[in-house]
């Protein structure tokens, strides 16, 4: 067998190997044992060098054009499977957009009734531009009570039902705020006239059933201006119900009551039909309980330093748990401080879903 055809051979057999090998890491392979320092093709051109020089002029270009050769499918059949690598990574990885997004945490918690309500209720009376007032949940006596109207030993103390501390040093004992009432106070010794605030909170009393809890939410209302009058009040509260139940129209029908706060006081109906499963809010010819409201009582004004021959207001209160169940149709005040998943994730909110009037409250 001649030397050219050995290399023939060798190249033959290099070629079957390279176009054999199934993967990069096989490819290599045939590389090292081909062009390595070892490789059969190194051997051979490390043999050029004891040939005599008419042979090594015939056998240089051969060996060289053989490595030239080799390298060049190697190099070749790399590129493709490298391309073939890709492919399949390609293919295994691949992502079907048509299929529904996983929900991220973000989407998948839910926001509370009462938080939802609150947002709205803030939101309507933003609009009627109202800033939102706070004040403590531990309260004192005076802010809670006295300041109030409420005299000492006064019987409409014991109607609250109220959680009280022990007494400190001096004797005096704090509260759990019984309503939202103390920001009122709280506000007109920090504002000055005119006063347009809503301030919404936790509340405590010590009752517990089907439509009570010791904690509850309330949103208190105030607005002290030198002309503020009943008829102003009235369509605040309107305006309010009709933005909160998204109806175009309600009936409201206001009794008189007493509050030690408000002078004149009213306890507000909503026109409401119960013919139904649930309570409709703006047609029929039923009416609820919504609210209670008032004249600011004169006393209350100058607990405040505010002149009653002055300054006028009107106030009012109400319940947020209630206006959740009555608008969101839940009808066991208890569940909402259960902390059941199952129970959020029915009546819960979509956390994004900020309300608002233009976009909708509750879409
Ligand atoms: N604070 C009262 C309550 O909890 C509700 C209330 C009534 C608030 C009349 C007011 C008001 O501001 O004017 O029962």
């Amino acid at each position: 067998m001649t030397d050219h055809s050995k290399i023939e051979d060798l190249r033959t057999a290099i070629s079957a190997e390279i176009a054999d090998a199934a993967d990069l890491a096989a490819l290599d392979q045939v590389r090292v044992a081909a062009l390595g320092k070892k490789g059969s093709i190194s051997a051979l051109l490390a043999g050029l060098g004891k040939m005599i020089p008419e042979e090594r002029q015939i056998m240089g270009p051969l060996l060289n054009g053989l490595k030239n050769q080799v390298a060049a499918e190697i190099d070749a059949r790399n590129a493709d499977l490298k391309q073939a690598a890709l492919a399949a990574r390609l293919a295994s990885e691949k992502v079907d957009v048509t299929l529904p997004l996983r929900k991220g945490p973000v989407a998948r918690g839910r926001i509370h009734p009462v938080s939802q309500v609150m947002d709205e209720i803030t939101a309507i009376f933003s609009d009627m531009g109202f800033t939102i007032a706070e004040g403590p949940d531990i309260e004192t006596d005076y802010y809670n009570f006295t300041a109030l109207n409420f005299p000492e030993g006064h019987p409409a103390r014991e109607m609250h039902d109220t959680f009280f501390f022990p007494p400190d040093e001096d004797g005096n004992r704090k509260v759990l705020r019984t309503h939202t009432s103390p920001v009122q106070i709280r506000t007109m010794e920090s504002v000055e006239p005119p006063i347009r605030i809503i301030a919404p909170g936790r509340t405590y009393r010590c009752d517990s059933d089907q439509t009570h809890t010791p904690m509850f939410h309330q949103v208190e209302g105030l607005v002290i201006d030198k002309s503020s009058h009943i008829g102003q009040l009235r369509w605040v509260l309107e305006e309010f119900l009709k933005a909160f139940f998204e109806v175009d129209q309600v009936k409201t029908r206001f009794r008189p009551h007493f509050f030690p706060f408000t002078e004149p006081s009213m306890e507000v109906d909503v026109g409401c039909d119960r013919s139904g499963d649930s309570v409709k809010i703006g047609e029929g010819e039923d009416w609820l309980e919504i609210l209670g409201c008032g004249m600011v009582h004169p006393n209350v004004l100058r607990n405040c330093g505010l002149d009653p021959d002055v300054y006028q207001g009107f106030a009012w209160g109400m319940g947020i748990d209630r206006l959740a169940m009555l608008k969101y149709g839940m009808n066991d005040l208890r569940a909402f401080f259960d902390a059941d998943r199952r129970w959020l994730d029915h009546y819960g909110f979509r956390p994004l879903d900020l309300p608002t009037l233009f976009g909708g409250l509750s879409s």
